[in-house]
């Protein structure tokens, strides 16, 4: 597929659609855990209840989120931005320091997250440079708080 589209002029207008930032998590084989920041995350279906997460074919967390059979989600709150930066900075290990529990199906859920979703992977969809999961859901935990945002490439909060 090419287009004559300017890839960075596409980048800016993906950019002005405001999302919700969260932290996709995941387990390994060996029970390490493994996760990275994503907005790209959506909500699919209500019957069964399915979700979405992109992930990076060249990320270096690809591999354990395709091989692994389940993944969480963890909606960050308008607090966590420097938890937002750890898990979208390469070549650390992020989750040094991190306080989080297992869900259900064994997916990390982050300490004071606003809302935590444990997802069986249903589906693996090649999508140009990323992959789609797609998830039914298994289990979710809600916290209360406000959350943090991402819009135009900067973090916000909601104005009170
Ligand atoms: C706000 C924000 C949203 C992001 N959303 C995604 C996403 O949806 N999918 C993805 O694969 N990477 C996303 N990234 C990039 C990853 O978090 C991370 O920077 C990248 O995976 C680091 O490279 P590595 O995984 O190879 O270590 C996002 C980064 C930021 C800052």
């Amino acid at each position: 597929m090419s287009s004559d589209l300017d890839s960075n002029l596409f980048r800016r207008a993906c950019s002005m659609f405001a999302t919700g930032i969260t932290i996709a998590t995941t387990c390994d084989a060996e029970g390490r855990p493994h996760g990275l920041t994503a907005n790209s995350f959506s909500s699919v279906s209500l019957e069964p209840p399915l979700v979405l997460v992109c992930i990076a074919t060249r990320s270096a967390v690809h591999e354990a989120f395709y091989s692994s059979k389940h993944y969480g989600i963890n909606i960050l709150a308008e607090d966590q931005q420097a938890l937002s930066n750890t898990f979208a900075a390469a070549g650390e290990d992020r989750f040094r320091g991190v306080s989080w529990t297992p869900g259900p199906l064994g997916s990390p859920w982050l300490d004071r997250a606003l809302a935590h979703f444990d997802c069986r992977t249903v589906e693996r969809h090649p999508a140009g440079d990323h992959t789609i999961l797609l998830g039914e859901v298994f289990a979710v935990r809600i916290e209360p708080g406000a959350p943090l945002l991402y819009f135009s490439s900067a973090y916000h909060t909601l104005k009170k």
